[in-house]
């Protein structure tokens, strides 16, 4: 259902990002990029959200070539897949449920239905009982599962998700990929992204390793 075909990707004029990547990754997967800093594990998952284009390549994601789409179709790709990005911060004025139902929102849902779906994630990361709660009050895990919660709101298809554990303890890092493991299970194909190697061993899941912006094993 995701398929690249002998993409490059560079920065500038100069800085080759990535370079003839070929990749199937099936519908219901769970994949690990891994590699080290500078590999090209963020790039790839820009591209998939179409937040960067290839130079050449082709990029289908359920058949639509994602390199191609216009500004105006951008949106129903976003829509069918979450991101959890690297960096990417909560709201910090705004509370738990807030953080979470402006993902539904911005997709147009009812009044109703994000009351019901936010609590029924939030339920899913163990985080009803914080609703009410602003995010600098929560700790580093309890943030993360925000972000995770705020990510599969409105259910997406493809779950990428950029370093999610990246400043947590092993134990958080456990619960985390718990959570990913079980929204797998219910069927949305996942995309992970990390350079901890210890988590790649423990995790358990097919594993992409590229290195200077090419894939060394586990493509196809
Ligand atoms: N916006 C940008 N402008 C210029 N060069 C960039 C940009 N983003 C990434 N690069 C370069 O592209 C290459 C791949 O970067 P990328 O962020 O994809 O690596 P990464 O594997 O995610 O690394 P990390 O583990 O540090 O997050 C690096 O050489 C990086 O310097
Ligand atoms: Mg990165």
């Amino acid at each position: 259902m995701i398929q690249l075909f002998h993409v490059y990707k560079t920065y500038g004029r100069h800085r080759v990002a990535l370079e003839d990547i070929t990749l199937r990754i099936e519908k219901g997967e769970f994949v690990l990029f891994t590699g080290p800093s500078g590999a090209g594990k963020t790039t790839l998952l820009k591209l998939l959200f179409a937040l960067e284009r290839p130079d050449s390549g082709q990029i289908l994601i359920q058949n639509r070539n994602v390199g191609r789409l216009k500004e105006s179709e951008l949106p129903y790709l976003r829509r069918t897949i979450g991101f959890i990005f690297q960096d990417f911060k909560l709201l910090q004025k705004k509370t738990v449920f807030d953080n979470v139902a402006a993902a539904m929102q911005i997709a147009g849902a009812s009044p109703a239905e994000i009351r019901r779906r936010v609590s029924e994630v939030l339920g899913s990361v163990g985080l009803e009982h914080k609703k009410e709660t602003l995010p600098s009050m929560l700790s580093a895990g309890e943030q993360q599962r925000v972000c995770v919660a705020r990510s599969i709101v409105n259910h997406p298809t493809i779950l990428l998700a950029d370093e999610p554990t990246g400043n947590l303890d092993a134990d958080l890092t456990a619960d985390i990929f718990d959570l990913l493991k079980n929204i797998n299970a219910k069927g949305t194909t996942v995309v992970v992204a990390t350079h901890d190697r210890e988590v790649v061993s423990r995790v358990q899941r097919r594993v992409v390793a590229l290195k200077h912006g090419k894939v060394m094993d586990g493509g196809a």
